[in-house]
Parts: C-alpha cells; structure tokens; sequence
C-alpha cells in the first residue's frame, strides 16, 4: 500500500514534471552573444561578431518542457543550403566539425516539444526566420550600444523593445559588483510565430536595470 501523503507527492511530481507531447503556450528564441560564449568554452573556429542562435525553446506558463516524446526519429540534415544556412544562424561554437550533433540535441531537448505545430524541417526553418525578423546588432548599434561600449540594462531592454514591443529576456555572465557581459538575449513569440509576446518568466540571471554591461568585442 502505497501511503497517501506519498501518493500526493507522486501526483504533484507527475503533474508538474510530465511535459505533455508537443503542448506549449509560446515559443522562446534564444540568441547569443559569441564573444561571450566564448569567454567560457574554448571556440575553436573564428568567433562570429554577430548574434547566433543558442536554440528556439517552446515554453510553458510554468515550467519548460524538454525532451518530448518523439513522434518521428531525428532525421539529419543532409540538403547543403540548409545546412549552409544553419551554420550561419545557428553554429556550434564549440566545434570545428560542423553543427549537426549541437542541432541533434537541440531538436531532441526541445524541438521535440512543438510537434504539434512544427515537424522537424519545420522547427528549424522557424527558429531561421524569427531571427531574420530583427537584426539585432543593428538596432543595438543605433541606440548606440556598440561592441566594448558600457551601457545598462535598461539601455539594452528598452533598444530591443523599440523593434520587438517586448521587454526581452537578458542573461550576463560576470560579476555584478562590476560590469557584466551580455550572453543571451531571449525573445518571446506566441504558439505561431507571428507575434512578439511578453516572456512568462524573467531568466534567473536577468540582471536589475541599472546593471552595467557590454558586449565584448
Ligand atoms: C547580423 O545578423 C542579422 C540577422 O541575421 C543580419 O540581418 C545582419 O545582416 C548581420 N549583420 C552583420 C554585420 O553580419
């Protein structure tokens, strides 16, 4: 016999960590900056001085669902112009054999979560085009954030927000006592794409507005 209190317990684990199949209420985009991720992993190959995607999360009201039970297996990427194309948007950093094991895991970990709108090709050809929907950089330069320059948080959210309409989501890296890094700049869309939509959650590491950070050159 299996005691309430533990019966509850099993109930709300279930609950609340069961991902259901291919159910979510918005997607996140997540770009990064990759002279910051290259702060913290060795990057063997020329390190890009644009945005990159980290991955394109479908996201819940409460918690994120990762690693969905697949519908299909991963197919590998074999058409050369998207693959091209993927090296360019969305590169792993850390390797100097192609991308394809970083998109393999990302599809699995959360790819696999938005089945019930986007099948594989799908997904990726969506996280391509929420990108191209901003260029980041540019924006950012014309409110005169600029690689190596200081700005505060606030100048950054509120650059961003001028194109998007949302507040995004930031992630820095360093020590707050000085002046941070900017390495994740997460974006908000709703199930279809088509709208920026206010992020359910602030990232942990979404510093307070008068933080100080840069953009390593
Ligand atoms: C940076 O990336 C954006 C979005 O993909 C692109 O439109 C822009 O041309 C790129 N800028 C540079 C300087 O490469």
């Amino acid at each position: 016999m299996i005691k309430p209190q533990l019966m509850s317990v099993l109930f709300l684990f279930l609950f609340v960590f069961s991902p259901v199949c291919g159910d979510f209420d918005y997607l996140q985009l997540v770009l990064q900056w990759p002279r910051s991720f290259c702060k913290t992993r060795y990057c063997p190959n020329p390190v890009p001085r644009n945005f990159t995607i980290h991955g394109l999360w479908p996201d819940k009201q409460r918690i994120m669902p990762i690693n969905c039970p697949a519908k299909e297996s991963y197919k590998s990427i074999t058409d050369s112009k998207k693959i091209k194309l993927l090296e360019q948007h969305w590169p792993d950093l850390t390797s100097n054999q192609g991308s394809a094991e970083f998109w393999r895991y990302q599809y699995k970990k959360h790819g696999t979560c938005s089945v019930d709108l986007y099948n594989q090709e799908q997904y990726f050809d969506l996280a391509i085009e929420l990108k191209e929907k901003f260029d980041l950089l540019k924006t950012l330069k014309n409110h005169g954030i600029t690689p190596s320059k200081t700005n505060t948080v606030i100048d950054v959210e509120e650059a961003i927000k001028a194109v998007t309409k949302e507040v995004p989501n930031l992630n820095c890296i360093g020590d707050s006592s000085q002046t941070m890094e900017l390495l994740e700049i997460g974006i908000c869309f709703n199930r279809e794409g088509t709208t920026v939509i206010a992020c359910r959650r602030r990232w942990i590491n979404h510093p307070n507005g008068n933080q100080k950070i840069t953009l390593p050159p």
